[in-house]
């Protein structure tokens, strides 16, 4: 697979869940989890990119890397603000128990333990790993308020005169002791000394929950989280979900009762999604992309989506292309010249029973349900499914979809659901049969907007 042009990729090896995503001294910052010696998962640190458009993204060097006794093993999932000029980076320090004698970069039996850290830059550039790194929040010591090992991700930001931090975490119910996945809120008057405010658990909706992210949009709280051990038979088991909840912040009070959550992603390869306001004030979430291996010559792994914009419209949380993205697209090209590398926006409508064939990935809309067919395109071990599907409000179903060489992701009726795929040698060609719109547009410039 070549690399993809628009979606941010590592510059080697391994990237999973974007973090620290802000806007600070003008620039967008992604941070993401990086295991920069091979292309699998280990000891964690956070690669940096910045953007001015959240198109084109710059390289900086590994902001956050395992320098003392609390982050030892690894610098996990996080998030960054902006506190009186300085970048604040905060994170789950990890310490392993454990390693087996062959591979110092993984815990045995997934015995560690975490607690949550703050790493504070002057400047956003500058990030000084051996003296500016503090503990906030120790190592969780009650099980029956959140677990040891399985505390993390903390989510912050500030309103009015307090500063929040949303963990994800699991307990021990009281009434039965079964396990159960929680979250847990923290308060803060300065950013640094942290006091629990609220917790609220959940009884059946998977095992922990990862990367927790709250905020408002359209005067409604939204919640997006990453259960573990949740997926549909013959998917993976760890998707992405969001929900409508009541929550109030400033009273710790949460409603988790009423919830119905949702896979943000039909293509189920989406997880750990965290989310930013961009520049103009929108809420702008993106996610990584998971994928099975790296084929023989690819020396890296994990794509991040492209950004998201959500909103909530008729009671629903609605994830469109991000308009930065569509205006890259401005060129027509005839369907024989475009070429599956793209990158390339398609617009079509699907009547019922039409059909796209993208290079072998093989789209479809019958009765309500899109379906993406990636047999071809895909190398489909469990638990990754060959196919992929979802209930469409009402047909016909309009359909973006950008291809970037080997990543496909699929914006239905703007944004009511996404389907997300990596796509493996795809052939070069694009057909449709019976589809009443068809059109593709091709980037006309690529240029990165930095000029140093
Ligand atoms: C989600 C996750 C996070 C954790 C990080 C480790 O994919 O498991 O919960 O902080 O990845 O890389």
């Amino acid at each position: 697979m070549k690399r993809p042009r628009i979606h941010l990729t590592a510059p080697r090896n391994w990237l999973n869940d974007p973090v620290g995503f802000c806007v600070y001294r003008g620039e967008y910052h992604l941070f993401y989890q990086h295991f920069p010696y091979a292309p699998r998962w280990g000891t964690m640190h956070w690669g940096h990119a910045v953007s001015l458009d959240l198109a084109h993204w710059e390289q900086r060097p590994i902001a956050l890397f395992p320098t003392c006794e609390d982050d030892k093993n690894g610098c996990f999932s996080g998030s960054a603000i902006e506190c009186d000029g300085k970048l604040l980076l905060y994170y789950t320090g990890v310490r392993y128990n454990k390693t087996p004698p062959k591979d110092i970069h993984v815990a045995q039996n997934e015995d560690y333990v975490s607690c949550q850290m703050c790493l504070e830059s002057a400047d956003g550039k500058t990030f000084d790993n051996f003296s500016k790194k503090r503990v906030v929040i120790p190592t969780q010591s009650n099980p029956s308020i959140g677990h040891p090992t399985d505390t993390r991700d903390p989510k912050v930001w500030r309103e009015k005169d307090w500063y929040y931090m949303l963990l994800g975490s699991r307990c021990q119910l009281a009434e039965t002791g079964e396990n159960a996945p929680e979250l847990l809120l923290y308060r803060s008057a300065d950013g640094m000394s942290w006091e629990l405010h609220s917790r609220v658990a959940h009884k059946n909706l998977g095992f922990m929950w990862e990367c927790p992210d709250l905020f408002r949009v359209n005067q409604r709280s939204v919640l997006s989280i990453s259960p573990m051990r949740i997926g549909p038979a013959g998917s993976h088991p760890d998707l992405a979900m969001c929900g409508l909840i009541t929550a109030e912040p400033s009273s710790g009070r949460f409603n988790l009762n009423d919830t119905k959550f949702k896979v943000i992603d039909a293509g189920l390869d989406y997880y750990a999604p965290q989310s930013t306001l961009d520049m103009q004030g929108r809420r702008i979430q993106i996610g990584w992309l998971r994928s099975p291996c790296p084929l023989p010559g690819m020396d890296w792994i994990g794509v991040i989506s492209l950004p998201r914009v959500v909103s909530v419209r008729d009671g629903q949380i609605c994830f469109s292309l991000h308009p930065n993205i569509k205006r890259l697209f401005r060129r027509q090209v005839t369907l024989s010249k475009a070429n599956m590398e793209g990158p390339l926006l398609l617009r079509a409508e699907f009547p019922n029973d039409s059909r796209l064939d993208l290079g072998g990935l093989l789209l479809s809309f019958r009765d309500g349900i899109f379906t993406a067919d990636r047999s071809k395109v895909f190398p489909c071990q469990p638990p990754y499914p060959s196919r992929l599907s979802i209930r469409i409000s009402s047909g016909p179903c309009t359909a973006e979809i950008v291809v970037d060489s080997g990543v496909v992701e699929i914006y239905l009726n703007d944004g009511e659901a996404v389907l997300s795929t990596l796509v493996y040698s795809p052939s070069p060609c694009i057909s449709g049969t019976g589809l009443t719109h068809l059109e593709c547009l091709c980037e006309s410039t690529i240029d990165a907007p930095y000029t140093d």
